[in-house]
């Protein structure tokens, strides 16, 4: 038996999305927005795109999901290939295998939220309005907001609003569902709130894909894409690091990138106070520091100084979250 390639019937490996090119014309000038941008993403897998305003979320968003046309490259999910549907084939693609949460809630402010949640199915014809508000109902429940289905968007704050517009993308039970910068409109503490429901709602056969300006969403992905004006840079995965005795690994209030890993030598972890400085803790192999500001996107609390020479592992919180739930 051969192995199914993308494309073809039984390929079920998720979004593979290959050179892909996306150039706007102007008036005499073209713009390339996508350059030759490729990744994968297995069922189950929650994506961060990651990008200022401007350089091309949207866009690549709007191509996942059939409603813009690429100027070159393919993208295929399961054994869709998307890119070359046309008609029919798109039609079905949009309605029944991708689901949207659109920047802004987009809801409409006159239906209460199982009303709005039930939309994609009423349009798709696929179930009764009954069947379709049921359903609504069902989905609202998981994502926390069972008691406020009958409930108007005025009636709700802007962060169950959000959960209103997830609901919505996940009726259809899509195979991807594509979120453009949903915590964009929200405070720290809603933003919180529907990070937590995108890691909830993965792990369930299904491939999503959320675009942010917000490096806070990063410790969420199981794989991040980082658009950047210029074009694509990778996200660099695990890899090892060596630190000469006295060199500092880095400082407290730095960006926080990277959890280290030890292999051998020792770390001394310290606080910088005003008055002088606190140890904290010297740390040796198999233990790990820095977890703390990469998972959640702070700057480092504290400064991280080799003692001895050291060797460690610098993973991408994403890779050591799946470590540490893997131990
Ligand atoms: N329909 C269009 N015609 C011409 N240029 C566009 C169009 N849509 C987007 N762009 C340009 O493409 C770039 C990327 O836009 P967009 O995908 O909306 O980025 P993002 O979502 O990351 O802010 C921007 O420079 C924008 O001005
Ligand atoms: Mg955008």
């Amino acid at each position: 038996m051969s192995t199914p390639v993308a494309g073809e019937p039984g390929y079920n490996s998720g979004l593979v999305v290959d050179g892909l090119v996306k150039e706007y014309a102007g008036d005499g000038y073209v713009v390339r927005v996508l350059d030759e941008l490729s990744f994968h993403a297995a069922p189950g897998e929650l994506v961060v795109l990651l990008g200022p305003s401007g350089s091309g979320k949207s866009t690549l968003l709007s191509c996942l999901g059939g409603m813009l046309s690429p100027t070159a490259g393919a993208i295929h999910l399961n054994d869709v290939n998307v890119t070359a549907a046309s008609g029919k084939a798109l039609d079905d693609y949009r309605k029944h295998h991708v689901g949207f949460v659109f920047q802004g809630f987009n809801l409409i402010p006159s239906l209460s939220a199982r009303e709005n949640v039930a939309v994609p199915l009423i349009v798709s014809k696929t179930v009764s309005r009954s069947r379709a508000l049921a359903q609504a109902d069902e989905i609202l429940d998981r994502v926390g907001l069972g008691d406020r289905t009958r409930h108007k968007p005025s009636q709700l704050s802007g962060g169950q609003q959000q959960r209103v517009a997830v609901a919505r993308g996940l009726v259809t039970d899509p195979d991807l569902l594509i979120a453009d910068e949903p915590t964009a409109n929200l405070d720290h503490i809603q933003a919180e709130a529907v990070i937590g429901l995108f890691r909830e709602l993965r792990s369930q056969g299904r491939v999503i894909v959320v675009s942010t300006h917000d490096a806070r969403l990063i410790p969420v992905a199981d794989r991040v894409v980082r658009m950047t004006p210029d074009g694509i840079e990778p996200d660099r995965g695990s890899h090892d690091v060596r630190f000469r005795a006295g060199a500092t690994i880095f400082r407290q209030e730095d960006p926080a990138d990277y959890v280290y890993v030890i292999e051998s030598g020792e770390v001394e972890i310290v606080r910088e106070l005003v008055d002088g400085t606190e140890h904290l803790a010297t740390l040796g192999a198999g233990q790990y520091f820095g977890e703390l500001g990469a998972m959640l996107g702070f700057p480092r609390s504290a400064t991280a100084r080799a003692q001895v020479d050291v060797v460690a592992t610098a993973m991408p919180p994403h890779e050591f979250r799946q470590k540490v739930e893997r131990a």
